[in-house]
């Protein structure tokens, strides 16, 4: 792939799922199982613990029935997949038998969906050989995937990412991202009805990952005018909405506000990629095991200062059209407001970090993509010293 990170010229190259279908219930009422007819006969449906708890999984399951596609399912996912969980969904996707994945679930599920039915048919390879860089992700191949987000977050139903820890080794769990053509969906079907039953918690980091994946996609190193329209949309979209869909959550037109921001801020962050608030939040997560969007958000306002420079415009233009005023530092009082609103704790310190493992965290923050994509060039001491504002 071109890089396109450090140059002056437009050089990009942009893959988004060729189809996405938008609609309240379309989940359940029989147009997720019409869509994939498209696609295959025989589905793997890869499920989350909550859709089978509230029953919506059984109505998808039905719905499949009767439209003369039955569905197997895969369940069982943790909250943060290793590399183990990524075999086991492998080898599960091949004993089913399946033509196509269907992933429906928050960022976990869709992750480990993904990457099985990109990496199942690779015989003699292993989960270990991709996460390791012994192998690429294949650019196409792989089963059709069709993801369906039940949390407005990650984006990951429009990204041919994969993020998962390595606790194999020895020393800390590592948390990295597999990146690869045969991993993007080749549709996405956004239910905003699907995150109605998500958790206060849940909605707050999620949705936070999403305006801060926004942001970071928008003033990214890897931005252009293409990307950031998107990216631009999806940050206002999300930072109008959060505390809404936090406060209510069954407010339909703020729920499908977020489904549609957090989408739109994955289709531009594939190009675009990241900055540093991902790249540290990665190292971060793999030794706290906190929330990947609770991480982002607790991180933001200290890299929106460490960044104000090299992207006060972008900032400005957002804080404008937002209504605040005060340019880029209100847009950081923005930040941190919102983060209190909806109960984002603000020091490392209080979700159990170590200091003495700072150092280490600024070390492991730098081969990241999205350290690298950071509109301002990042250092180890400036890795540790945005670190060391957050404790
Ligand atoms: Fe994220």
């Amino acid at each position: 792939m071109a890089n396109h990170l450090h140059q002056s010229f437009l050089d990009f190259t942009f893959v988004t799922p060729p189809r996405l279908i938008f609609g309240w219930s379309a989940a359940t009422d029989g147009r997720l199982a019409i869509e994939a007819k498209r696609f295959g006969k025989r589905p793997l449906l890869f499920s989350g613990k909550t859709l089978r708890d509230n029953g919506t999984l059984a109505l998808i399951l039905a719905s499949f029935q009767s439209s003369g596609i039955p569905a197997t399912t895969y369940e069982g996912i943790p909250p943060e997949p290793t590399v183990r969980d990524l075999q086991d969904a492998m080898e599960g996707v091949r004993k089913s038998g399946a033509d196509m994945v269907i992933a429906i679930g928050g960022g976990s599920v869709l992750d480990i969906a993904k990457a099985a039915a990109a990496l199942a048919q690779t015989e003699s390879l292993t989960a270990a050989d991709y996460f390791a860089a012994r192998a690429s992700v294949p650019d196409s191949g792989g089963l059709p995937i069709i993801a369906v987000p039940t949390t407005s977050g990650t984006g990951s139903e429009a990204t041919w990412v994969s993020v998962l820890v390595d606790d194999s080794g020895e020393g800390q769990p590592r948390k990295a991202s597999i990146r690869g053509g045969a991993m993007m969906p080749v549709m996405a079907l956004l239910d905003a009805q699907l995150t109605v039953t998500c958790p206060p918690t849940v909605t707050a980091y999620s949705g936070m990952d999403a305006f801060v994946q926004a942001v970071e996609a928008f003033t990214s190193k890897g931005a252009n005018p293409f990307t950031d329209a998107l990216a631009f949309e999806a940050a206002l979209l999300t930072a109008n909405n959060l505390r809404t869909a936090f406060a209510e959550p069954s407010n339909q037109s703020v729920r499908e506000a977020m489904i549609l921001g957090s989408y739109m801020a994955g289709v531009a962050l594939n190009t675009s990629r990241l900055g540093l608030v991902h790249g540290l939040a990665h190292p971060i997560g793999a030794i706290t095991g906190a929330a990947h969007g609770l991480l982002c958000g607790l991180l933001m306002p200290a890299v929106m200062r460490f960044n104000q420079d090299a992207a006060r415009k972008k900032y400005e233009r957002l804080a404008t059209t937002l209504g605040i005023p005060d340019g880029s530092e209100g847009l950081i009082a923005f930040t941190e407001r919102l983060l209190r609103d909806i109960k984002i704790p603000t020091h490392l310190s209080e979700i159990g970090l170590k200091e003495e493992d700072i150092a280490y965290i600024a070390r492991e923050s730098l081969p990241s993509g999205s350290t690298k994509a950071n509109p301002r060039p990042v250092s180890e001491s400036d890795a540790y010293s945005v670190t060391m504002d957050c404790f």
